[in-house]
């Protein structure tokens, strides 16, 4: 039977490196792309399907925040959060009260995560999950280290070049089986360190055996300013590319512009005709400059319209030779890429097609496909 997985996300900090007079609010609940970096860090995670529950641990005073936080996650999202825990007054006193709190929640692996970490990715926590399941005793996603390293010796002295090809940034998840971390942790505790700033610097000591998962480094933590703001361009360009599917709460959309399309093709004499770039076999075809395809053309010339960027006729004519038996997926993928350069992308796309003959049911599932291919949306 495949293997429970939790993860324990540690929100308590106080995040006094990025604090200023004017503005104390901790980190995790700062805004990134609209939206609290806790936020996007949840909701990466609840989205895994190997992820079934996920325990945060949050500072006293930030419930208000917390619930800010989790309120624009998905329904489905939502069911996996067990109720959030107090933290302590160091990092490992925290991770230790979110391991405390999923005991009896029958979990194998746990994976311990930053809440200031929100750019985790599938892959990461895919890589995690399989060192463990492949027995190692912890796993620690961590990334090369890119810039030559110097050592400095005190003023006046010679740098030294350290090398480097051993050496590895750790980062956050840092996944275990659940037993052996908290058995690490009640012994750490038992002997008074609470000062260990990992799980595997913990691990470490308590002798445990760590595997490295190589991560990216775009899967950094915020600590500064200058962080944050990197976080806040990494954030925009993530968002314009994800996928957005039915499930996406149209409250993450922030600007959202309609365009409607219309067209009409009469028959000519042909074998086949195209909708919604699927070819169906018929005893005619529709009568037309390009390949006819009426579903696509409604299509692009409500793209167009969303951006008030004219209409199909005006960027291609039917005059023009070259758009001749032209596959018209040529054509959305022309105003889509104007879509793109002002900052946008297709959330959502609704075609009615009025016709006697053929029928259009048999096809139905197979046009649906296509047009969420060609347009790059999720068929869901
Ligand atoms: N953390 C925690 N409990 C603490 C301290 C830290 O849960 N007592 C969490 C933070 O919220 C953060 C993660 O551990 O998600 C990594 O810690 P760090 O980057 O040091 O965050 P802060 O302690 O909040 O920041 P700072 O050290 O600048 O105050
Ligand atoms: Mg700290």
């Amino acid at each position: 039977m495949a293997k429970t997985v939790a993860a324990l996300v540690v929100a308590a900090g106080r995040g006094a490196r990025l604090a200023t007079p004017d503005n104390k609010q901790p980190k995790q609940y700062r805004l990134l792309a609209g939206r609290p970096v806790l936020t996007h860090t949840l909701n990466t995670l609840a989205k895994h399907p190997r992820i079934s529950r996920i325990v945060t641990v949050i500072h006293p005073g930030d419930t208000n925040l917390y619930r800010d936080a989790i309120a624009a996650l998905p329904t489905e999202h939502l069911k996996k959060l067990l109720p959030e825990v107090p933290g302590g007054d160091t990092r490992q006193k925290s991770v230790f009260e979110g391991l405390r709190a999923l005991s009896g929640k029958s979990c194998d692996y746990v994976l311990i995560h930053d809440a200031a970490r929100p750019f985790v990715t599938f892959d990461i926590i895919d890589s995690l999950v399989h060192s463990l399941e492949s027995g190692t005793e912890g796993a620690l996603a961590a990334s090369r280290i890119a810039d030559t390293l110097k050592r400095s010796q005190g003023n006046g002295k010679p740098l030294v070049t350290v090398d480097r090809s051993n050496l590895w940034a750790a980062q956050t998840p840092q996944a275990f089986p659940y037993r052996l971390i908290l058995d690490a942790h009640e012994k750490a505790a038992s002997v008074n360190r609470h000062d260990f700033t990992d799980d595997t610097s913990l691990a470490e000591w308590n002798k445990m055996t760590i595997q490295l998962c190589e991560s990216d480094p775009g899967n950094f933590k915020i600590t500064t300013m200058a962080d944050l703001n990197r976080a806040e361009r990494q954030a925009k360009i993530l968002t314009m590319n994800e996928q957005v599917s039915a499930a996406t709460p149209l409250s993450t959309l922030q600007d959202i512009r309609t365009g409607i399309g219309y067209d009409v093709h009469a028959f000519d004499e042909g074998e086949k005709v195209v909708l919604g770039g699927v070819e169906i076999p018929h005893t005619r075809k529709l009568k037309g400059h390009s390949d006819a395809d009426v579903v696509l053309h409604a299509i692009t010339d409500a793209t167009l319209g969303a951006i008030g960027c004219g209409d199909i006729g005006q960027h291609f004519p039917p005059s023009a030779p070259q758009w001749k038996e032209a596959s018209s997926d040529r054509f959305q993928r022309d105003a889509m890429r104007r879509v793109s350069d002002l900052g946008g992308r297709i959330a959502h796309i609704d075609v009615t097609i009025v016709c006697e003959e053929p029928k259009i049911g048999p096809h139905r599932d197979r046009i649906r496909k296509s047009i969420a291919q060609i347009c790059d949306i999720s068929e869901a």
